[in-house]
């Protein structure tokens, strides 16, 4: 069985305008919420067999019916929610451990950003190659920018763009290794941003899959208009 957890919830505090603002995965792209986006997609792979949605413990309803309403029956009943916590990390893990109370556990679970609303059936299928082959996997780009670090507003050592990639989601690994991983690091206090370093730090070792430049993650407003554009644009394409 393959499961994804989708965080989503975060409060979004680098998109807000004002702080009353609903968190930004909430906010409606094309008319759409936009974790209804990414949702919608992993609903619709038919090797993906479940998702647990992590959203604000307040949303919990209002994001069932949500979900109801928007996808197709089959794919909704795919879907199962729970609530998050205080960091992405936080958030995540909760969403494994509500796996890991069904009665069979998955073999292998994908995290996506639910602030990535462009994720590709494609995508999965690499994702889902990669980590049933190596066990644990990301998706990423390679750098195009010159990277320098800065000390003080002073630019000093550029970085090798060779060994440079940028990391994007669905992360995904074995069920047992990233729910480990999590446990560990919650037990350590080890925080981080994502689940390969999480992975990383159990000893794993986390493959590879190329990414898209057009697998953007909502962070400011102004990515919301960039995202809509190349939503439009794919469609046009596709
Ligand atoms: N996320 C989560 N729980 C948290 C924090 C983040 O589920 N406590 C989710 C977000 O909803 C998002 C993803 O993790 O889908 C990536 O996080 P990020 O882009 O940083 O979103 P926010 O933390 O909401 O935004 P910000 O950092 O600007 O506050
Ligand atoms: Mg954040």
């Amino acid at each position: 069985m393959i499961a994804a957890v989708l965080p989503a919830a975060g409060v979004g505090e680098r998109f807000k305008s004002k702080p009353g603002d609903s968190p930004k995965q909430f906010t409606g792209l094309s008319g759409r919420a936009l974790y209804l986006w990414s949702l919608g997609t992993l609903a619709a792979h038919n090797q993906v067999n479940l998702i647990v949605v992590v959203v604000p413990k307040l949303s919990l309803d209002a994001v069932q019916s949500e979900i109801k309403q928007n996808l197709p029956p089959a794919d909704a009943q795919k879907v199962i929610l729970t609530a998050g916590g205080s960091t992405r990390q936080h958030s995540v893990h909760n969403g494994l451990e509500r796996l890991a109370e069904l009665s069979e556990h998955p073999d292998y679970v994908l995290v996506h950003d639910a602030a990535r609303p462009l994720l590709t059936g494609r995508m999965i299928d690499l994702v889902i190659k990669s980590v049933t082959t190596n066990g644990a996997c990301t998706l990423a780009v390679a750098v195009t920018d010159t990277i320098k670090k800065v000390k003080d507003g002073i630019v000093g050592e550029t970085l090798n763009r060779s060994e440079l990639v940028q990391i994007q989601t669905p992360q995904a690994a074995k069920f047992e290794w990233l729910l480990e991983a999590h446990r560990k690091a919650a037990k350590e206090n080890f925080g981080t941003t994502d689940d390969s370093t999480i992975l990383e730090h159990s000893g794993h070792k986390v493959h590879i899959v190329p990414g898209s430049p057009y697998n953007l993650k909502i962070t400011n407003p102004e990515d919301l208009s960039v995202c809509q554009s190349l939503a439009s644009a794919l469609k046009q394409r596709s």
